[in-house]
């Protein structure tokens, strides 16, 4: 049996990171909209960098929970057979365990020279401009992807989604495309599709069954099953 999973933000909630809909949906007092743009970067670099230089620190603090750490187990059990996709940029799911992650938005932890195209695992802030490790250049970026820019891997992404006989979708409000696609893709190629999600998404009717609650209550339960 071939399994694609998909998360989002919510699987990382109960780990302390906060949603982007949910509650005020404001990160540092900016809506992500508003931050996450290449025009955000261009007119104001010191803002955007600094609202990522503020979630990369976060992720220092926080943990992975039971629902990243239940993924990690089905990565054992499954192996190749299994295809996680993230649309989160932290590194939850690889402190859980997991081993092959396919980060669509990208991840804080990586960062991008606009000079030279090289990516540099970065840890540290970016708004003061560091040199690049590859070229030297002051030129470095989040590697994240922005509103308007094209996700990471879809193509890998889409033949897993043709070929899975399961899709589940984590903890995402399906408000965001391509993500919010997904479920229909691999509907068409005859996967069964389940949400777990804490309550209805935008996307839960497109589902062939749906389960709401805590993920790292639903996660675990789910994986067992599976298992
Ligand atoms: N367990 C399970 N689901 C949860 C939990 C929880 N503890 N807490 C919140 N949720 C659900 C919410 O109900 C919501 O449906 O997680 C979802 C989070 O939705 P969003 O905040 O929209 O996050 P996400 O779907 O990942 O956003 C997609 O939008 O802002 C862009 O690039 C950004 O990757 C992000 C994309």
């Amino acid at each position: 049996m071939r399994v694609v999973v998909l998360t989002g933000a919510g699987i990382s909630a109960e780990s302390g990171v906060p949603t982007f809909r949910d509650a005020n949906g404001l990160w540092e007092g900016h809506r992500v909209e508003e931050v996450a743009t290449p025009a955000a970067f261009e007119t104001q670099p010191t803002t955007v960098q600094r609202f990522y230089d503020a979630r990369r620190r976060a992720l220092h603090a926080v943990v992975p929970n039971a629902g990243h750490l239940a993924l990690a187990a089905l990565e054992r059990a499954f192996g190749k057979r299994l295809l996680l996709v993230t649309q989160n940029i932290d590194d939850l799911h690889e402190r859980a365990g997991s081993s092959h992650v396919v980060h669509m938005h990208g991840e804080l932890f990586s960062a991008l020279c606009r000079a030279c195209g090289e990516r540099s695992r970065w840890e540290q802030d970016l708004v003061d401009r560091p040199a690049c490790p590859a070229c030297g250049a002051s030129e470095l970026r989040p590697d994240v992807v922005w509103f308007g820019e094209l996700p990471y891997e879809m193509d890998r992404i889409h033949r897993a989604l043709t070929r899975a006989d399961l899709f589940v979708s984590i903890g995402t409000s399906g408000a965001v495309y391509p993500a919010a696609g997904f479920v229909r893709a691999a509907a068409a190629s005859g996967a069964r599709t389940l949400e777990l999600n804490l309550q209805r998404s935008d996307g839960t009717d497109w589902f062939h069954d749906a389960r709401h609650g805590p993920a790292s209550r639903l996660v675990p339960a789910w994986v067992k099953e599976l298992l």
